[in-house]
């Protein structure tokens, strides 16, 4: 049923885009969940399970799934219900025979992002990727990879001036920039401006880092819209893995309450975690 499964998705690629390796309209993780056979449990979208024992995985957190799923596979966690999983892949030493090959660590990165991804999003954080994480899951994540990834600031140097910055960004570059002599009516505010030069200065980044479009690549703009415009340029432009950082770096507004319209919700300042208003030189964005 999987063999199938997975040589009509071979054929359905090398008729669209062979060489980015998973077709624009379908999220990688979703393929993915077809693909290691997930689905035959676990219904098509995830929603729907085949089964009454097995749980419904969507719209929970992506790392709430990437850790449970990654305990299921190691073998490290085992209940009454488990052994449907374990009947079907290769896990533990028991294996049965002709099992499936348990997805790698990767593998199930990609499937937790998509099946934790887009529930609870609104339409303007939404990305053609589905690549999302939270500013805490961003930082865990950067932690984990190193330099084999990359946090970019995407808001304007004015925000980042004013404002301060993740200390781990590797960059700040602008995704928009605000023409202070235009007045944009609709939005009551200064016209905002898409900078030409957001993709190349991405590309100029990741060469001088050694590293290549495969790279993951998290972006972070103030409360996750802007940041999922930039991450559909860049996978547009052939970037792999690129991350929208949902909550951003202020977070939402609050809608109730003697505070309402404050950002004190979500975000990366809100959460704790480390930034400064102390800039790095290097770091900054120049127009050349
Ligand atoms: C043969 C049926 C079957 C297949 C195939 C299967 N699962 Fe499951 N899955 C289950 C069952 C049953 C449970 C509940 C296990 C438990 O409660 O201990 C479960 C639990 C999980 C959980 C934990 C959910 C939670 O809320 O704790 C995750 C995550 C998960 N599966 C991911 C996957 C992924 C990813 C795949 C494909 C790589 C997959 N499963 C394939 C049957 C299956």
């Amino acid at each position: 049923m999987k063999r199938i499964t997975f040589a009509s998705m071979i054929m359905a690629l090398s008729f669209s885009l062979p060489e980015v390796g998973h077709s624009e309209e379908t999220p990688a993780g979703q393929e993915l969940f077809q693909k290691h056979g997930c689905t035959n449990c676990h219904g098509a979208d995830g929603v729907h399970p085949t089964s009454r024992y097995v749980p419904i995985l969507r719209g929970k957190p992506a790392g709430y799934i990437f850790e449970n799923a990654s305990a299921i596979f190691s073998g490290q966690h085992k209940s009454e219900k488990t052994h449907f999983m374990h009947d079907q892949f290769c896990i533990g030493d028991a294996k049965e025979e002709g099992c499936y090959p348990a997805p790698n660590q990767a593998d199930l990165r990609l499937i937790a992002d998509w099946l934790g991804g887009d529930k609870a999003l609104s339409e303007k954080h939404k990305t053609e990727q589905g690549l999302y994480v939270t500013s805490v899951d961003a930082y865990k994540r950067l932690q984990d990879l190193g330099d084999q990834a990359l946090l970019i600031d995407v808001r304007t140097r004015a925000e980042v001036a004013f404002l301060g910055m993740p200390t781990m960004a590797a960059a700040n570059i602008p995704y928009m920039t605000p023409d202070f002599e235009t007045w944009d009516e609709a939005k009551q505010n200064f016209k905002m401006v898409p900078n030409s030069e957001f993709t190349i200065r991405v590309q100029g980044l990741l060469s001088k880092r050694g590293l290549t479009k495969d790279t993951p690549i998290f972006l972070i703009c103030r409360s996750g819209s802007r940041s999922a415009k930039a991450a559909n340029l860049l996978g547009l432009a052939g970037f792999k893995q690129v991350y929208t950082v949902t909550d951003g770096f202020e977070g939402g507004q609050i809608k109730e309450g003697p505070r309402k319209g404050e950002r004190v919700v979500n975000g990366w300042k809100n959460a704790g975690l480390p930034w400064t208003y102390q800039l790095d030189k290097d770091v900054m964005y120049f127009d050349l």
